[in-house]
């Protein structure tokens, strides 16, 4: 488009070269009527003229396509004179126009888009020309408490000013500031201070990638069951927070064996044996805190050995967290145990006679009839 429009200069400037020109003093126009540079090029002067195009029109011709001067606007603007490329091109790629242009972030965002050139308070007001600058008025996306004011942007979501606790660098960016930084921090902390600050998991465990991102909105799961970690199954590991899946990760470990004991030796284990539940995604204690999960201090967990020190659930025994191999009669205590209640010949068989509520077995009490 912009090719066109120098080519067509050219050829508009080749055919002004007439004899007459100038030299006469003939001409209507002072001569800098076609350089941008100039205090007279035409585009100034429309502005002088309250972009009053009737004022033209008188030799242009009522079209501008014309008229008495026999020079049509149309052979240097194939769009018309008055079409919004004419004056915007593709867009202004003054300060920081061009970056949010490549961010995809529309002229609405900002500002009031005219419908028609002459639409009252894009150039004109009143029959005037509206003076500069032009007007700043959000969109939606920028949300309810965006302001541009001393040539900042304040309270704009898109750059994380109105964040809980977003813990971004440069949350009231100037317009006119180049080289602004990118980087995730700018608009908010990765993560921010609202998120565990050990070991960190992936975003995209807990959060959607793409479009959804500088919205207005915060998107993460709210499903315990496989938002962040677990599956639909089941709200725990596997998937543990960095998206491990076998049993010999930390996150993942023996989870399943005690949600879901398959040996019969009890009942399902609640998580809230092993963990302080919470009663939503945001419930203190949970997201808050720094990593690893915390888990409930009357067992002892030990991270280094990956064992319960102190559960009774194992007796002495101390089984690792990331190890399989089942649990059998024998693990946890003596096969019968070495108290003078027993005696070494006694055998499996004869453990009901004096323990028959079996189905009380781990349960953290010493069932005897
Ligand atoms: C009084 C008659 C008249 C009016 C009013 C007028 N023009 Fe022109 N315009 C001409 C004539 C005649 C030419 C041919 C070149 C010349 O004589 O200067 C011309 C040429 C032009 C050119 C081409 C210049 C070149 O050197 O090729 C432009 C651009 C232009 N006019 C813009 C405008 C604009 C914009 C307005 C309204 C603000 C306007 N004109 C108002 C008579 C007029
Ligand atoms: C000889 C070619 C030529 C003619 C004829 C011409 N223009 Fe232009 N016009 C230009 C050039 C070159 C620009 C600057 C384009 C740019 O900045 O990319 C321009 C820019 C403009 C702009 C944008 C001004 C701005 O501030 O961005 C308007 C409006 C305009 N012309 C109106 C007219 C009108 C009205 C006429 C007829 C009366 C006319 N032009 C005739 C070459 C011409
Ligand atoms: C004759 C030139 C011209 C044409 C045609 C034109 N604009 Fe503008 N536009 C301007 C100027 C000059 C400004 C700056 C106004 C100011 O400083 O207040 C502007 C400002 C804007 C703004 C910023 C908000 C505002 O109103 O200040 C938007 C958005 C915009 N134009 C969109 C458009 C669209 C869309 C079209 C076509 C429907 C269009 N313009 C046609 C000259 C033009
Ligand atoms: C992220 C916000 C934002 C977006 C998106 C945006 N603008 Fe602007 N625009 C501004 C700000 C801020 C100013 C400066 C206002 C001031 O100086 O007071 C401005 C100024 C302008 C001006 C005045 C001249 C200039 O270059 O400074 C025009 C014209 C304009 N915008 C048109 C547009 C058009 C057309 C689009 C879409 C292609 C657009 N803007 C997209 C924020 C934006
Ligand atoms: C374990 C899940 C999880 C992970 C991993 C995670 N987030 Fe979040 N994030 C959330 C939840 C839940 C919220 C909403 C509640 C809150 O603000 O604490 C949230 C909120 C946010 C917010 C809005 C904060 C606010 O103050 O409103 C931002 C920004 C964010 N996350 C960015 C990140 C980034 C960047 C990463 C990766 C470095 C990340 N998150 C990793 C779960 C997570
Ligand atoms: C221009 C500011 C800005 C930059 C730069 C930025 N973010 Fe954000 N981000 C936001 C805002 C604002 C939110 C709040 C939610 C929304 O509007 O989508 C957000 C939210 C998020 C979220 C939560 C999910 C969501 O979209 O709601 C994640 C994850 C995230 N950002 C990751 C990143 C990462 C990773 C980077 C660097 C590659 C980054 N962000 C750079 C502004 C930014
Ligand atoms: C038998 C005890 C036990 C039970 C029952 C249990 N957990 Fe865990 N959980 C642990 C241990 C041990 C860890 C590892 C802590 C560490 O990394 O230091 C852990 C870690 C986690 C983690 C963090 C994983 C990671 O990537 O770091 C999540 C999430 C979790 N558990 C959720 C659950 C949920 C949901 C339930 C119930 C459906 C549950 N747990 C039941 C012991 C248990
Ligand atoms: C994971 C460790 C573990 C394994 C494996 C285990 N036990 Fe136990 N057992 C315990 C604990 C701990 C107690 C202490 C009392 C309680 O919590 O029920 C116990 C208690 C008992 C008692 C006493 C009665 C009672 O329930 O209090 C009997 C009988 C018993 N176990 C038999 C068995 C038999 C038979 C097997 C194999 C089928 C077995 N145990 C496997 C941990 C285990
Ligand atoms: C003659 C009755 C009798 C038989 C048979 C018997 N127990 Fe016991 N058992 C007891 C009594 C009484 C206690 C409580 C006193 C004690 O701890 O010695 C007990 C306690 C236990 C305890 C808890 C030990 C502790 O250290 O707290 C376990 C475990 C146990 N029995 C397992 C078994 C197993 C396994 C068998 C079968 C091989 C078995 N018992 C057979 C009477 C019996």
């Amino acid at each position: 488009m912009r090719l066109l429009v120098l080519l067509a200069l050219a050829a508009c400037a080749e055919e002004r070269d007439r004899p007459d020109a100038g030299a006469t003093g003939a001409r209507v126009h002072p001569l800098g009527i076609l350089d941008t540079a100039s205090d007279e090029f035409h585009g100034k002067e429309l502005a002088r003229q309250d972009y009053d195009f009737g004022v033209c029109a008188k030799c242009h011709g009522d079209q501008l396509d014309g008229g008495t001067a026999k020079v049509s606007c149309t052979s240097c603007h194939p769009g018309g004179a008055t079409a919004c490329t004419t004056c915007h091109q593709d867009g202004p790629k003054t300060s920081a126009h061009l970056a949010h242009r490549t961010g995809g972030v529309a002229c609405a965002e900002c500002h009031r888009v005219p419908s028609v050139w002459d639409d009252e308070g894009h150039i004109r007001s009143g029959g005037k020309a509206d003076p500069a600058p032009a007007e700043v008025t959000f969109g939606t996306r920028a949300g309810g408490a965006a302001m541009f004011d001393g040539g900042r942007c304040s309270g704009v979501a898109c750059h994380g000013a109105t964040l809980a606790a977003g813990g971004g660098t440069n949350t009231a960016p100037r317009w006119t500031d180049t080289g602004i930084s990118g980087a995730c921090t700018a608009c908010h902390a990765a993560p921010p201070p609202s998120h565990p600050q050990g070991t960190q998991s992936p975003c995209a465990s807990c959060h959607p990638t793409g479009a959804s991102h500088i919205d207005g909105t915060v998107e993460y799961a709210t499903s315990c069951n496989g938002g962040c970690h677990g599956s639909a199954a089941s709200a725990a590991p596997p998937r543990d927070l960095a998206g491990n899946t076998s049993t010999t990760a930390l996150g993942v470990g023996a989870h399943q064996v005690h949600l879901n004991p398959t040996s019969g030796l009890r009942g399902p284990i609640a998580c809230t044996t092993c963990h302080a539940v919470p009663s939503s995604v945001t419930s203190p204690g949970h997201l808050d805190t720094t990593t690893p999960a915390e888990v409930v201090a009357a067992l002892g967990w030990d991270r280094a050995s990956a064992t319960c020190t102190t559960s009774y659930c194992h007796g002495p025994a101390r089984p690792v967290w990331t190890q399989q191999g089942g649990a059998t009669c024998g693990s946890c205590h003596g096969l019968p145990p070495a108290t003078p209640s027993h005696d070494a010949s006694m055998p499996l068989s004869s453990c009901v006679t004096c323990h028959s509520q079996w189905n009380q077995h781990l349960d953290g009490d010493v069932d005897v009839d």
